[in-house]
């Protein structure tokens, strides 16, 4: 491999989570250089992200596995060490990252699940002794919802904060560039280069080449493609998924406070959350849209706009309606599919990941930045996200699939019904165990009692009227025994 400078390390990805690395290396003393398109095109997840650091408004009411607790852990150590982080990196750089602390958790019942994971993110706090209280939503700055659209709980974690992700990228990018041992390149990486079964470098889009005895691909969700041509047994790793993120910028002076407000997560993604900017304009985000669902492909969809709009408007503060209108962007979380990080070493000597921190990535840059720097100086960090972590080993078991079944199915329906409607009578409840128990036994090869009744009342009786009759008993739970 003919790198002019061969490093000692190169990181592929100048997001935030690749800037965050390279200079973490940096001042661990090694030679490294940050290589990446920049971290503002379309798609990047970095600058489309709002930047909630958020630990516990991220809890969901049921997540409760092993991996589920790690993951936590980790976002709590990373809140915990994020001030220190952006204190030495304005330090550093003597550049400004705005941020703030502070962010009100509200529930409504336009999301079933709300009050359910507003219970969860409180006991939580109070699990792992963060500060929280409930609080007045009628008290709450900055939220005005819309007549039917109330609050029915809500809650403060005044330690839980925000950063302003663009002054972020431009500090870190700075940084990276003027460091000691560190360089920034704006290109494209195309390929990984391996000899005799270890990695030699990388092969950037133009051809060329840039050596290094160690590449750690930090690219988001890009880690797929690099991953998929390298010609190397590099697994089992997780595979990787786009989730989709469409976020806004409006401008509201009048409406303008200093915390973060928020929904729960909902309905597959971190629902609506308005975030200060350090320019004082207001970020209002965010969609998720994975795989194959319409509005998935790059680019935003009118419908994406008008789902943040019409939730961020009635949910959060009418005022949002006559704000002025500055700018919208769209970026692709990486998700990978045991919904977990992925950070350290693969099987390829000398190659290694960060990725997969789905909506948590610039919460968790400094963290994985960490983990990173103390495999490469030889310490054997704490890292429950190893690629061959012992919950990513084995089969996929039965009842994840049918836990994956039962949430999606329930956040499904409740999707369904946005923006801001409802079934009548309890049709929703009805709607969602219908389906679960569809997806179940669909999911086990009809290897359900469900599955199996229908079956044989639709042998029995081949006619349409038979569907209503299979409903109400796998809905009302009349089941014959
Ligand atoms: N954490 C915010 C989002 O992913 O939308």
């Amino acid at each position: 491999v003919s790198g002019e400078h061969p490093v000692d390390v190169i990181v592929v990805g100048s997001g935030v989570v690749g800037l965050s690395i390279a200079r973490e290396l940096g001042r661990a003393g090694i030679t490294t250089s940050c290589i990446g398109p920049g971290h503002d095109g379309d798609g990047a997840a970095s600058a489309a992200a709002g930047a909630m650091l958020g630990a516990l408004g991220e809890v969901t009411a049921g997540a409760a596995g092993e991996p589920e607790r790690d993951e936590l852990l980790l976002r709590l150590a990373a809140a915990a060490a994020y001030p220190g982080f952006v204190d030495e990196l304005e330090d550093e750089t003597g550049r400004t990252v705005a941020r703030g602390s502070g962010t009100v958790v509200v529930a409504n019942l336009v999301n079933e699940q709300d009050r359910a994971n507003l219970r969860a993110i409180s006991a939580t706090a109070h699990e792992h002794g963060v500060r929280v209280e409930d609080v007045d939503p009628d008290e709450v700055a900055g939220l005005n919802p819309a007549r039917g659209y109330e609050a029915v709980g809500a809650c403060h974690l005044p330690d839980e904060g925000w950063v302003d992700t663009s002054e972020l990228l431009v500090a870190l990018a700075y940084a990276v560039r003027t460091g000691e041992r560190t360089d920034l390149e704006r290109a494209t990486v195309s390929g990984i280069r391996t000899d005799g079964g270890r990695v030699v470098g990388v092969e950037l889009a133009d051809g060329t080449v840039r050596g290094a005895s160690t590449v750690v691909l930090a690219a988001g969700v890009a880690v797929q493609e690099l991953l998929d041509g390298i010609g190397e047994p590099v697994g089992p790793l997780p595979g990787l998924l786009p989730g989709k993120g469409v976020s806004i910028r409006v401008r509201a002076p009048e409406l303008a406070v200093p915390h973060v407000i928020r929904t729960p997560n909902r309905d597959f993604a971190c629902g609506t959350h308005v975030v200060p900017r350090g320019d004082g304009s207001t970020y209002i985000g965010a969609t998720n849209r994975v795989s194959a669902t319409p509005g998935a492909g790059p680019g935003i969809t009118p419908g994406e706009l008008h789902s943040l709009l019409n939730s961020a408007i009635h949910e959060i503060n009418t005022g949002f309606r006559t704000a002025e209108y500055l700018t919208s962007c769209f970026g692709l979380r990486p998700l990978t599919t045991d919904h977990h990080p992925l950070v350290g070493a693969t099987a390829v000597p000398g190659l290694f990941v960060a990725t997969g921190t789905y909506r948590n990535g610039v919460l968790l840059a400094p963290e994985l930045a960490r983990v990173v720097t103390e495999e490469l100086t030889g310490r054997a960090p704490h890292n429950p996200f190893r690629p061959d972590a012992p919950f990513r080993r084995g089969r996929v078991r039965r009842e994840e699939m049918l836990d994956a079944v039962d949430a999606g199915m329930r956040d499904l329906v409740s999707f369904l019904v946005e923006p801001g409607g409802h079934l009548p009578y309890n049709r929703h409840r009805e709607l969602r165990t219908f389906l679960q128990a569809l997806g179940r036994g669909a999911a086990c090869g009809g290897d359900t009692a469900e599955f199996r009744r229908m079956r044989e009342l639709l042998e029995r009786y081949p006619i349409a009227e038979m569907v209503p009759q299979v409903f109400y008993e796998i809905t009302t739970d009349r089941r014959p025994a």
